[in-house]
């Protein structure tokens, strides 16, 4: 393989991928290098152009560390991660529809009671969370695991900001034997995504900004049936159709409805006034 030009090259690397030995990693390496060499074609760089995306790359893996994962949310301000899961999640009618999982995930959340709360000594207003994970036929699915994750109404995860307690506003709890769940919490606030490294320059290119509508955070998982990552979104929220990230769908923008009843709020064990969202999951079976 010698005197490789413009024209035979992308063909010559192509050849030599025909030996990958995982018939799927060849797969997706020809594509990646069709599509990167196309995409050199198409703007054809400059050198100083190229170094400059070298080192846009080289910021954005320096940036991470173990709260801070900057790949997920340059894939998440170019519509591929949204892209990737409307690919994996195919749903049909009656299915709770799927959203990005976002980069302040934590595994390891405490369990939950039901109607227990979430957020720990986390000033807000007080909201109550509750519904009931089902088939889209409506039979109830009975110890269906949530795992719930939100920001403060300061706009940060735990993980984002040392005075909150560790591992606040996360928590797991099990559907009951009407696939009924619920918890407390406080009402979610639009925040922005970190912009302070190599996603937040794409952002500021874009001239976009950075808040995402407020919302929160859901994983539910049950035996028997596809697991189901997304979002709820607060109704009205002025972010929701500039989501920096693309994933507002209708079915998941919910109404945080106020109440303002002693009575009522005494009764739930929740100081005055309060929210309530109604929010039902279903489930599709695992194929
Ligand atoms: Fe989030």
């Amino acid at each position: 393989m010698r005197n490789l030009t413009e024209k035979n090259l992308t063909q010559a690397v192509l050849k030599r991928l025909e030996k990958t030995s995982d018939p799927r990693l060849g797969q997706v390496l020809s594509s990646l290098v069709e599509h990167l060499h196309g995409f050199i074609r198409d703007i054809e760089p400059t050198e100083a152009e190229w170094e400059t995306g070298i080192r846009f790359l080289t910021a954005a893996g320096q940036i991470c560390d173990d709260s801070r994962q900057e790949f997920i949310l340059l894939s998440d301000v170019l519509g591929a991660t949204i892209l990737a899961d409307a690919i994996n999640h195919r749903k049909p009618q009656g299915a709770t529809e799927s959203s990005v999982l976002g980069p302040f995930y934590r595994d390891g959340a405490r369990q939950v009671a039901t109607a227990g709360s979430i957020a720990e000594n986390t000033p807000g207003e007080p909201l109550i969370v509750r519904g009931r994970v089902a088939t889209t036929q409506g039979q109830p699915i009975e110890g269906a695991l949530l795992d719930i994750w939100q920001s403060a109404p300061n706009g940060l995860y735990e993980n984002q900001d040392s005075h909150q307690p560790e591992m606040n506003l996360r928590g797991k709890l099990l559907t009951d034997g009407d696939g009924r769940y619920a918890f407390r919490t406080v009402k979610p606030e639009s925040y922005p995504i970190p912009n302070d490294g190599p996603a937040g320059k794409i952002l500021e290119a874009m001239g976009g900004h950075n808040r995402r509508p407020a919302h929160i955070h859901f994983i539910v998982t049950a035996e028997g049936y596809e697991p189901v990552t997304t979002q709820i979104f607060v109704e009205n929220d002025p972010w929701l159709d500039s989501d920096p990230v693309f994933g507002v769908k209708d079915s998941l923008v919910v109404d945080f409805v106020r109440h303002h009843s002693p009575e009522e709020a005494a009764q739930l064990q929740i100081p005055n006034p309060f929210y309530t969202v109604d929010y039902d999951f279903g489930m599709v079976p695992a194929g």
